[in-house]
């Protein structure tokens, strides 16, 4: 098995060695520390096509292969982030009634993390369980009582009828679980899953197993940088004393590598963050400033609006007022320039996201390990199912 410690200290080392490549966030910067010391590299990488970045983001290997001998460590740093895979026990197939209206990668994602669970007779708490797809279908496999918990009442609703229907052994509760009113659910008697539970919701999730001591655990860990708090303590003493302390923009480059969107998903996606960039080299000009000015998230429908239009809403929304001529299509088009140059710089960024993401996964095991459990890391599914196919399983003797 692997020697999580050691492996844990060699990312920490690594990772601190290179956090000049990864932590700065080029949309927010004109210029980034290493692009000085790395001319060639500034010059090669604005010599790509849009469409040769886009491959380049997307495919890991090819990127490492396009990037490794600029960058010391990225090598080391993406092989060690390679984490074996759970193996998979054969399941017998249920019919397509069972899963009928459930999106068809979703069905994969529950498929593969219930071969990889190991088989215990324990009640079962599902975290953060949408409409508990997992449960059902853990129920089937198991003939386990479940207890799901949910935020949403809708979605709660639609388990609990669909648990009626079927005279099914699970029940969907309405709870926010950071709340503290979940502590109820929690017990030590139990075995707990969360799938795609975000950030703070499966923190809390591992704290209370391990205050409880919560017999049997599979957590897929997603979305670490949703969370109400910018600064990321690590959770495990091991990650405290590593001395890599991380913010939310940090934490979110762990979870950038995504199944490709659409076509008109990319189209709006680029778009707005032309504009975006576009209104940024404006209100530095205006406010003579070297800084990015931080706007919050805009519906896609402004993606439909003009220049001129997205930057007087951008403008109202920070208190800035417009002189009443402006060139806009000189702004378009530098922020059209900024949004091709931005892309290129982020694929050194992405070079981390994987290192990052194991990095956080094996923070939450050796918390769960320093605790007592016997902890197993390993990927659940393919990354063409889900990028985030990290699961942690974890069982007190
Ligand atoms: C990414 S979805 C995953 C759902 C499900 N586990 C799955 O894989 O299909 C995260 C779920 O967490 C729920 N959620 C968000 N905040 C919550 C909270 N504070 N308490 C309980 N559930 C919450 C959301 O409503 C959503 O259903």
């Amino acid at each position: 098995m692997t020697n999580l410690h050691a492996l844990f200290d060699q990312l920490t080392a690594l990772l601190l060695q290179t956090q000049s490549y990864w932590r700065p966030v080029a949309f927010h910067h004109l210029q980034l520390p290493w692009m000085q010391e790395h001319p060639a590299l500034v010059t090669r990488l604005f010599a790509l096509k849009p469409q040769q970045v886009e491959i380049l983001a997307t495919d890991q290997m090819a990127l490492l292969q396009y990037l490794a001998t600029d960058i010391p460590g990225a090598e080391e740093l993406a092989s060690l982030s390679v984490l074996p895979q759970f193996e998979c026990k054969h399941l017998t197939p249920v019919t397509p009634h069972f899963y009928s209206g459930m999106p068809g990668r979703k069905w994969q994602q529950i498929n593969a993390f219930a071969a990889c669970f190991a088989d215990s007779q324990l009640p079962l708490l599902e975290w953060c369980a949408g409409k508990s797809y997992l449960g059902f279908y853990l129920q089937h496999l198991h003939s386990v009582k479940v207890t799901a918990l949910e935020w949403d009442p809708n979605l709660v609703l639609q388990a609990n009828c669909r648990a009626k229907q079927g005279h099914i052994s699970l029940h969907s509760h309405q709870v926010d679980v950071l709340s503290p009113t979940v502590d109820i659910y929690v017990q030590q008697q139990q075995q707990v899953v969360a799938l795609h539970a975000c950030g703070e919701l499966h923190e809390r999730l591992l704290k209370l197993c391990v205050e409880r001591k919560v017999q049997q655990v599979h957590i897929a860990p997603c979305c670490y940088h949703k969370r109400q708090h910018d600064h990321y303590l690590p959770l495990s003493q091991q990650g405290k004393a590593g001395g890599l302390a991380l913010n939310k923009s940090e934490l979110h480059t762990a979870v950038m590598e995504t199944v490709t969107a659409g076509a008109t998903v990319q189209k709006q996606r680029k778009r707005l963050q032309s504009m975006r960039l576009g209104f940024d080299c404006l209100q530095r000009e205006l406010n003579n400033s070297e800084q990015f000015l931080d706007l919050p998230s805009l519906p896609a429908k402004w993606a439909r609006a003009s220049f001129s239009e997205f930057c007087l809403h951008c403008a109202s929304l920070k208190d800035l007022t417009l002189p009443t001529t402006v060139d806009w299509d000189y702004y378009q088009n530098l922020g059209e320039q900024r949004f091709n140059q931005v892309s290129a710089l982020d694929l050194i960024r992405f070079l981390f996201r994987r290192p990052i993401e194991v990095w956080l996964a094996l923070d939450r095991a050796l918390l769960l390990q320093e605790n007592g459990y016997h902890v197993q890391i390993g990927t659940f599914c393919s990354s063409h199912i889900t990028p985030r196919n990290i699961l942690l399983r974890a069982q007190l003797p």
